[in-house]
C-alpha cells in the first residue's frame, strides 16, 4: 500500500461553533463540509486547508469515542486521517503485515469516504484513519494532461 496524502487531522473539540469561531479568526478558516455521524456519535466540521481538511469533531453522546477521548484528554489532536487509493486493499496488506486493526472491513466515513481505524499501537500513539475519498479516485482515472 501507498500513502496519497495527509486527508485531515481530526480534532476533538468540546463546542463545535465556538472551534469554528475560533478557526476563522485565527485563521481565516471557512466551513467546507457539515455532517453528523450517527454511529460514531459526533458531528463535524471540515476546514479545508489546501487539498486537506482540519476535522472538528464534537460529540452527541456521552459513550461516543470522541466523548470519551475529550474525558480523558480534553480537546485536542484525536487522530490523523491518510488518504489511499483502496481502504480494503489497504487493509488486507496491514493485516498481513500483522497490524492490528480497529476496523476489520471498511465502513462510510464523511463526505462519502470509505474510512477504517488502525489501532494506535501500530503509529506511535496516533490514532490513524485510512480514506478513500471517491471523488480523488475518480479524479485520478482522468488523464492529468490533454493527449
Ligand atoms: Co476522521
Amino acid at each position: 500500500m501507498r500513502l496519497q496524502r495527509i486527508d485531515h487531522v481530526g480534532y476533538a473539540v468540546t463546542d463545535l461553533e465556538e472551534a469554528v469561531r475560533h478557526h476563522q479568526r485565527l485563521f481565516g478558516a471557512t466551513v467546507s463540509h457539515r455532517e453528523e455521524l450517527q454511529r460514531d456519535g459526533v458531528r463535524e466540521a471540515l476546514l479545508a486547508v489546501g487539498d486537506s481538511y482540519l476535522q472538528l469533531l464534537e460529540p452527541t453522546r456521552d459513550d461516543s469515542p470522541v466523548a470519551r477521548f475529550l474525558a480523558r484528554n480534553g480537546p485536542g489532536v484525536h487522530h490523523v486521517g491518510y488518504g489511499v487509493a483502496d481502504v480494503a486493499a489497504s487493509l488486507d496488506d496491514l493485516r498481513s503485515l500483522g497490524v492490528r486493526l480497529v476496523d476489520e472491513v471498511p465502513r462510510h466515513g464523511s463526505r462519502g469516504c470509505m474510512v477504517a481505524f488502525l489501532h494506535p499501537k501500530n503509529a506511535m500513539g496516533v490514532l490513524v484513519e485510512l480514506v478513500e475519498d471517491p471523488s480523488l479516485v475518480a479524479d485520478l482515472s482522468e488523464p492529468l494532461h490533454e493527449a
